[in-house]
């Protein structure tokens, strides 16, 4: 193996949520290592045009689109435009997500339908639009966001818990079905990394979340986006089914 086994050139890459967070960190980190990528995002246009321009900037060329990734006539229509874009897609990072703390008598139906649609069903929406021509093509890799929260569970995030424990459990049931055909499907699961979702937090769940953390801060965009590169790259060919946890130490698996 030579030095470049992180490149991306000659790679393709989808990725929701790439308008600001973990999701833009990601977008950017690919680009840097010669992918062409395409992003989505829910309404964000201040921030997606903010993102493509400084990128621009640099000579980094990316397009967004705004998409409801729970949304199925919008996934469809994003992925065409993906698919027109890109030619095809060898990569998805599925890191569109929504969090929030409610004590469990407060959540509605309407609250945990809407973290469910958006943390899992939009995943499961995104990997199908873009999973079986990665099969054709013997070749993919499917990134989904998951958290550690997944493992450890948080009191008053059971909707959340819940949405990050099926992405978990997603991913390890479509790795049997991708591997076999050169498309990997893997996870990550962050500590609390501090983007607009943590700044959401009340500041009593920031306090207990800091005290807990061996590491004792909370992490950035920049040490999450690596993982996906690792992912997405020739050096991570022999991850399946994974979830990685670069989180400070919250939960020790
Ligand atoms: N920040 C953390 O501490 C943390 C920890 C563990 C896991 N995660 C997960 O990582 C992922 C990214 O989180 P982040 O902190 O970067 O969040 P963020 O709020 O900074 O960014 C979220 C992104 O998702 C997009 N989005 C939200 N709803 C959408 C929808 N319905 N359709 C399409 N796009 C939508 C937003 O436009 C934005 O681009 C999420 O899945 C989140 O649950 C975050």
């Amino acid at each position: 193996m030579g030095i470049n086994i992180f490149s991306l050139t000659g790679r393709t890459a989808v990725v929701t949520g790439g308008s600001r967070g973990i999701g833009a960190a990601i977008v950017e980190l690919f680009l840097r290592y010669g992918a062409k990528v395409v992003f989505c995002h829910a309404r964000d246009d201040a921030e997606a045009q903010a993102l493509t321009a400084r990128l621009a900037g640099e000579g980094l060329s990316v397009s967004g689109q705004e998409c409801d990734v729970a949304d199925e006539a919008a996934v469809a229509a994003f992925a065409q435009f993906a698919k027109a874009e890109l030619g095809h897609v060898d990569i998805l990072v599925n890191s569109a997500g929504v969090s929030g703390d409610k004590a469990f008598e407060a959540i509605t139906v309407a609250d945990f339908d809407h973290m469910i649609d958006i943390n899992l069903r939009g995943t499961f929406l995104m990997t199908q639009a873009f999973f079986s021509e990665m099969v054709e093509r013997k070749f993919g890799r499917v990134i989904n966001l998951a958290s550690q929260l997944a493992y450890k569970g948080a009191p008053a995030m059971a909707h959340y818990c819940a949405s990050k424990g099926g992405v978990v459990g997603f991913t390890r049931a479509l790795s049997y079905d991708g591997a076999p055909h050169g498309v990997t499907v893997n996870a990550i699961a962050p500590g609390p990394i501090e983007t607009a979702q943590l700044a959401g937090m009340t500041d009593g769940w920031r306090r207990l979340k800091h005290a807990e953390l061996p590491i004792g801060r909370f992490g950035t965009v920049d040490e999450i986006a690596p993982v996906a590169l690792l992912l997405a790259s020739a050096a991570g060919s022999y991850f399946v089914g994974q979830t990685l946890s670069p989180n400070g130490g919250d939960v020790m698996l």
